[in-house]
């Protein structure tokens, strides 16, 4: 683990998102195709929705930033695909550095809440809880996030299920409405 570059202290903020970018050790790249299942109306166009990169700390907790383009698939704002964690004690911290969205949260259960997430905000997931990111601005939305290494990522259920709420434009505006599915 010596050549770990998480294992040196390190400041980010959103003018320096390169350097956590140049540390990181996994780049996941999520284009409108690999979202299909999630988007009502996602098809093969190659758009890029969002990007996460990834720094595997050396102990505990591992970090992503994700950098989430503005813009809609059909009526819905981009959006991460959205997830519960495989492990029942994982929780997770966000941070937005920059721009302006929501994040969705949904229990086992069913229970849905959103809270805003923008620059200078941070949201708690509790263990259990799905999530989902939603940039509901003009421009990129910059998140970190920080789990343990043994969260694991159930993305299935949410593409089978979906969340049951959706984040979609009205008149001009973002609304968040029911899911009919
Ligand atoms: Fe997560």
């Amino acid at each position: 683990m010596a050549d770990s570059p998480s294992l040196n202290p390190f400041e980010l903020r959103k003018e320096n998102i390169d350097k956590f970018i140049e540390a990181s050790t996994n780049h996941i790249i999520r284009r409108e195709e690999d979202m299909i299942g999630f988007f009502k109306e996602a098809a093969d166009t190659g758009k890029l929705i969002y990007d996460v990169y990834e720094i595997e700390g050396p102990h505990s907790t591992d970090m992503g930033l994700t950098i989430m383009k503005p813009g809609k698939v059909g009526r819905e704002y981009h959006m991460t695909k959205g997830h519960f964690h495989e492990s029942g004690s994982a929780d997770e911290y966000y941070f937005c550095l920059s721009g302006k969205g929501l994040i969705l949260l949904q229990s086992a259960e069913g229970e849905l809440r959103h809270m805003p997430l923008d620059e200078g905000g941070g949201v708690y997931v509790p263990p259990g809880w799905a999530h989902r990111t939603v940039n509901v601005g003009n421009d990129d939305f910059i998140l970190l996030a920080i789990f343990p290494k043994d969260a694991g990522h159930d993305y299935g259920t949410i593409k089978e299920k979906g969340f049951g709420a959706m984040v979609v434009e009205v008149d001009g505006k973002y609304a968040i409405v029911d899911n009919p599915n």
